[in-house]
């Protein structure tokens, strides 16, 4: 090993925050995986759940259980006050000006296909324009190839340079007269970088180009306000942010959502069905048809109430100092590459290690009951401008420590030289 990777540099943990305590909040913290304990560095993919969340559900699931919408028994009353409270809670932490402009969904991928479809489809002619960055992951470009090509539209894509960053200049050169929609993310899944969606949006705007800014790994990172931003929609992800799976929501300017027509239909998005005609639900039922995933939502909802509950400031002071600290323990590894070096980062960083194939590396690393994640990260293009197939990618959250990310580095130099790198 390594001197480097034995002593990195190691910042003091910030006295403000006390991760110790945090730690004990999420039960799976305290597991072990294969005879070590659990150093969870994935949580760009999903983030672990605190009590708080677990009992939520377990309390929903136990007492209140009933269809939203639909019943005037005290079930039912209840299980509509908890769904409707999490819009509530939705609305107040990204600052939207009415709970009508939180759409739940399941995520961000359906939120992003639910614009595509019902904002962009209608209004797409030939020869449009919908411009996207090559940051972005499946979910913000799948969907708008797919209403492309329903439309005869064009998708044109934003370059990125070696470091993972965008040229504001570049993007702004590529916003035509034809560009109906700029779509981007917030922060990389694949490298971590924070574009510059502030300045982009503005310009978009400027210009009268709808904008979608795909916020499934910023919103687990920092405080976002859709006002202050400016941005039209605003997807992001409950599993990400302490929440469970298949909740996420959609935030759409109300003139926006007002005139789009629905994307699917069943009921609760409608007034009145016969046979000649249906009418339409008022925002935002009009987007939400189906008995939703009502248990899901008030996860959402007590994840939102749990991170207003702890200090913010301070876990995200923690969450910028563990990323400090891996580019410092990684980096001096003999043939590990890191891969996204933009100067505006957050909460992940991406890795490859000569000689070494990632998912190698991901599995020596879960012997040492360590969780990265390893492939394209649902990014090929990104990984294919880096001439790459995948990388190693270690995410984290406030929960982790200076330790883990030790860990992280003395297990990453055992994966080298087992398979065959330099034994110096
Ligand atoms: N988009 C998720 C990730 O980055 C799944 O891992």
């Amino acid at each position: 090993m390594s001197d480097a990777a034995r002593t990195p540099v190691r910042p003091a943990e910030p006295a403000a925050f006390d991760v110790e305590t945090m730690r004990r909040e999420f039960p799976v913290l305290a597991r072990r995986v294969h005879g070590h304990p659990l150093a969870y560095l994935d949580n760009g993919a999903s983030s672990q759940a605190p009590r708080r969340v677990i009992e939520a559900v377990d309390d929903y699931a136990r007492s209140h259980h009933a269809n939203v919408h639909r019943g005037v028994h005290t079930l039912s009353e209840e299980a509509t006050a908890r769904y409707e409270g999490a819009r509530d809670r939705v609305a107040r932490w990204l600052n939207a000006a009415s709970r009508t402009e939180i759409v739940f969904t399941r995520g961000t991928t359906e939120a992003v296909n639910l614009v595509a479809q019902s904002y962009a489809r209608p209004q797409l002619r030939a020869g449009d324009e919908v411009l996207i960055t090559h940051l972005e992951h499946h979910a913000n470009i799948v969907p708008w190839q797919m209403v492309c090509e329903q439309t005869g539209a064009k998708l044109v894509v934003a370059p990125i340079d070696e470091r993972g960053e965008l040229d504001p200049d570049a993007v702004e050169a590529l916003m035509g007269p034809r560009t109906r929609v700029f779509a981007c993310a917030h922060v990389s899944n694949a490298l971590g970088t924070v574009l510059p969606v502030e300045r982009l949006v503005a310009s978009a705007r400027a210009r009268g180009i709808a904008t979608l800014v795909d916020g499934a790994q910023a919103v687990p990172h920092g405080a976002v306000d859709v006002r202050a931003l400016g941005c039209d929609f605003y997807a992001f992800s409950g599993h990400k942010m302490y929440a469970p799976t298949g909740i996420g929501a959609l935030y759409g300017r109300e003139s926006m959502l007002e005139r789009m027509p629905p994307w699917q239909g069943g009921g609760d998005m409608i007034l009145t069905v016969s046979f000649e005609r249906t009418t339409y639900n008022a925002l935002p039922y009009k987007f939400e048809a189906g008995t939703p995933n009502i248990v899901g939502a008030v996860g959402l909802g007590a994840a939102i109430d749990f991170l207003g509950s702890i200090d913010l400031r301070g876990a995200h002071a923690h969450e910028a100092a563990l990323l400090e600290h891996a580019h410092a323990a990684l980096a001096p590894i003999p043939g590990l590459r890191l891969i996204g070096t933009a100067r505006r980062k957050l909460g992940l960083v991406s890795f490859v290690v000569d000689g070494v194939h990632p998912h190698d590396l991901g599995t020596v690393l879960d012997q040492d009951g360590i969780a990265i994640r390893t492939g394209h990260h649902c990014a090929m293009p990104v990984m294919d401008f880096f001439g790459i197939p995948a990388t190693a990618r270690a995410s984290f959250a406030f929960y982790n420590t200076f330790d883990e990310i030790d860990r992280l580095a003395v297990s990453v130099e055992r994966a080298r030289r087992l398979f065959g790198g330099d034994v110096g």
